[in-house]
Formats: structure tokens, sequence, C-alpha cells
């Protein structure tokens, strides 16, 4: 066998998002949250873009996050399965109407730390790190309602609240800390990263870029709360990633791919490097966007900067500014992109780019200068139950093989990665689709895209894959044949 290219105490895991897997939608004083909004079928996209008109659940539509895989009554059976693949990390979020099912409580919801307390000691249980994510995808609805969500300055103070109480709480637990899931998702689906509900002829990159101003303070004040009450801690920051190309060599379309990027790097530049960039302050001037920043804030970005940059890889991206070229869309990951000839495309559309990642990666290290931590990749795919029971997703491991040849690829070139959480070990709600059936996990879960099933789980042939790398360090990647 090869030997391994990954560090030892390389961070090998998966990464699963609250309001994806918990369920419980109301159980334990959970308050309602923006993703319990989100049906599935043709409305949910329309909702995730902002065009809202209820703010409770609608009688006649299916709400997967509802039950989702009933995570907050699994757990303990799903976290033996991932430690018995040899995980080193999981990645959750917490749900802040859980804590806080306002959002803006006086005092947390008990029954709520409890649960993450619960969680958290399984996981150590098995040696198993949490990461934790603060904020994936999820207001709680009354900050909507009464505040507009980020819209407002206000929620700057019930977010540092909120972190706060989970440091407080968990600083003996937890050391690997993220602020937002995905930031720059706020961009293209607002109702999704932020909460935000748009009223007919506003102006939403206006209201999208005040939103996200309050979400960089609230993220440094996050990190300076957390450098405080838990001093061994690492903080990072998330990104949607994957780097945009150039359809041709035209200068045109390499500026353009440029700017597409930094469409994204904006967030990172200001939770990095701890200022806002030129090139955004003239995005501002020249859409004459009047960001309402207090005088306090420059200092506190500044100041309070991430410890490491936490990132999701799908796909890569290609633009163009040849407007033949863009008729030839593709999904991905939510941004657009044009088709890229050279590559193949996942059954939903998304483009296959291994040495993508590792392009994607040492981008993101040349800008920052500080570790990468891999918090998603993986392939959206339909698997077929055999007759035996068994599943045998030879795609997703030659997906994910490749993925971590180029990965241990971007190690060699010096790139500094703290671990990788590949997305949704155990089958979960999608994210963008609200489905069932786009599949991601190790382990099958017996539930469809209408809600039903018996939710019982079953290890794929990826999980005896997944196991090996594990077990080898990422040395040993061969599909080796094992059911
Ligand atoms: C990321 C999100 O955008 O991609 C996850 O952080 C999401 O929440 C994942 O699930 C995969 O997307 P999808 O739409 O296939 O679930």
């Amino acid at each position: 066998m090869a030997k391994t290219k990954f560090p030892e105490g390389f961070l090998w895991g998966g990464a699963l998002a609250a309001n994806q897997v918990e369920g419980a939608y109301l159980e334990g004083g959970k308050g309602l949250t923006t993703v319990d909004l989100l049906p599935t079928g043709e409305k949910r996209f329309e909702l995730m873009l902002g065009k809202v008109d209820s703010l409770r659940p609608v009688e006649g539509f299916f709400y997967p996050s509802h039950e989702a895989i009933d995570f907050y009554h699994t757990y303990k059976e799903d976290i033996a399965l991932f430690a018995e693949m040899g995980f080193k990390a999981l990645r959750v979020s917490v749900s802040w109407a859980r804590i806080f099912p306002n959002g803006n409580d006086e005092q947390p919801n008990e029954e709520g730390l409890q649960f993450y307390d619960d969680l958290f000691d399984e996981l150590l249980k098995y040696g198993i790190e949490p990461v934790v994510t603060i904020a994936h995808f999820d207001v709680p609805v009354h900050l909507v309602e009464q505040y507009g969500s980020w819209r407002s300055r206000e929620l700057v103070k019930f977010f540092e609240k909120y972190a706060t109480t989970l440091f407080e709480r968990y600083k003996e637990k937890v050391k690997y800390w993220m602020t937002f899931n995905e930031i720059n998702m706020l961009l293209h689906l607002p109702f999704v990263g932020a909460g935000l509900v748009f009223k007919q002829g506003e102006d939403q990159n206006q209201i999208k870029y005040q939103a996200a101003h309050h979400q960089l303070v609230a993220s440094s004040l996050a990190v300076k709360a957390c450098h405080e009450i838990i001093p061994d801690a690492k903080i990072g920051c998330m990104l949607a990633a994957g780097s945009t190309y150039p359809y041709t060599c035209n200068p045109e379309d390499i500026y353009s791919a440029m700017e597409k990027d930094r469409e994204s790097f904006f967030f990172i530049d200001v939770q990095s490097r701890g200022e806002y960039p030129g090139y955004a302050k003239r995005f501002f001037r020249d859409h004459n966007l009047n960001i309402q920043m207090e005088p306090e804030d420059e200092e506190l970005l500044k100041n309070h900067t991430v410890d490491y940059i936490g990132f999701s890889y799908y796909a890569s991206r290609v633009t163009s500014t040849d407007p033949e070229v863009l008729k030839q869309m593709t999904g991905g990951n939510v941004f657009g992109s044009v088709e890229n000839p050279y590559l193949e495309k996942s059954e939903w559309g998304w483009t296959i780019d291994p040495k993508g990642f590792r392009i994607t990666a040492n981008q993101l290290y040349d800008r920052y200068q500080k570790p990468l931590f891999v918090v998603e990749n993986g392939l959206g795919a339909v698997d077929e139950v055999t007759p035996e029971g068994e599943v045998i997703d030879d795609y997703r491991i030659d997906y994910l093989a490749k993925h971590v040849a180029e990965m241990a690829e971007a190690i060699e070139d010096g790139v500094e990665i703290l671990g990788y959480t590949s997305w949704g070990p155990i089958d979960i709600v999608s994210a963008s689709t609200g489905e069932m059936k786009k599949r991601y996990g190790y382990i099958y879960v017996d539930k469809d895209n209408e809600g039903n099933g018996t939710l019982k789980r079953l290890r794929k042939k990826s999980f005896h894959w997944y196991k090996q790398v594990i077990q080898s360090n990422g040395a040993n990647l061969e599909n080796e044949g094992g059911k």
C-alpha cells in the first residue's frame, strides 16, 4: 500500500445539519425555524429565494424537515455506525430555535441544551471530535416576523447571545466551531441563508448586502467570544466553494470568472483578512448600495478574524461573456454554471471535477494562508437496494476516491488541511430540493420523497470503503469489492 499523504490526527468524518436530520421539529421546546417552512416540490425554490407568503406551514404541503431522518431520537444508533467506520470527527449544527425558541428569549431552553450535551457526550464516548456549525440555514421564525431577520442589526446581538450560550455550555466538549454555513449562499438563496423575505419592488441587493454585513459582524463577535471563553478552540468560517473557470482565454471571460469568484470570496476576505476588499467597496459604489455600518465595526472585523477556512466543495463552475455560450447552463449547488464540455455531471446536473477540488484548495490557501477544513464534499445520487438488501454504490466510491486523491495532492502542494467531513454520511433530506432520493450517505435510510419508509438504516458498499480509507489514513482508496 502507498504511504499516506495525510498528516497524523487528520480529522476524517462526516457532516450533517440539524434541520436535515433531526426532525422532532417542535419537540423538546424547539421553536419554528425558516427551514420548517420549506416544502418539497416547485414551491420550495420560490420560498428559498425570499418569495414567502406564509410564515407558518401550509396545509396540503409536505415538509421534509419535520421528521427528516429522526436523528433527534436515533442519534445513538447512528453515531455507533459512524464509530464503526472509524470517524474521527462529526460535523453537526445546532438548531438556534432549540436553544432559543424565539431567537431572542431571555433564558435558553434547557431541554434543547441538554439534547446537544447528550449528543456531544455520545460522540466523545467514541473519541469522535464534534465540529459545530452555529447557524446552518435556519433562523427562528419569530425573528423573521419581528425584525425582518438579518436585515435588522438587532439580530447581531441575538446571535451573539446564542453563540455565547453555546460556548459557555459546551466549552469542555467542543473545540472546533464554525459561524455561518456557506455564508455566501445568502446572495443566492436569501431566505435559506438569512431568513430574508422580500416585498415587491425592493432593492434586493441593498437588503442582501446589509444582511451580509450584519452576519459578518455577528460572526466576528462570535469569534471574539469563542476565543475568550474557550482559548484552546478553533473557530472558522464556511464558504460554498468551487472555482469558476473562464470558458475561453478571452480576457473578458477571465475577468468575468474572477468577478464571479469574488462574489463569494468577499465574505471570506472580511472574515479572514478582516476588512472589506476594494473591489467590494467599488461594487457598493457602482450599484448605489449604502451599507449602514457602526463606528466600532471596522475594528471588530479587523481584530477578530477566523482561525481556519471551512469550505464545501461539490463542483467547479464555468462562466462566459458570450450570450450564446450562456445558453448552455447546468445546475450545481445553486450556483448556475455553463456546461463544462470536459467533465461529467451527476444525476442532478452538478459537474464532477476532482481536479477542481485541488485547484480550489490551492486557491483558498494561496489567498488566506490559513488552515483549511473540508467540511462538505460528496455525490448526491439515486441508490437502489438489491433484493439481497445491499446498496452497491460504486459511483459514490469512485467520486469520493478521486476527490480524496486530489485532496492528498493538495496536501503535497503544501496546503494545510485539518480534516475532511464528507457530506451526509447517512442519507438525509436534500437542502436544495427537499428530496430523500438524492442520497449522499454511506448508510442508507429507508425513506422516500413522500415521507414513507421504515427509517431503517443499512450499510452501503461505500460504508466499508470509507472505513478502510480512515483506517489507512487515506493511503488505501481502492474499491476492493467488499460489501
Ligand atoms: C450545501 C449545504 O449547500 O450542500 C448542505 O451546506 C446541502 O446543507 C449540501 O445539503 C448538498 O446540497 P443538496 O441540495 O444536494 O442537499
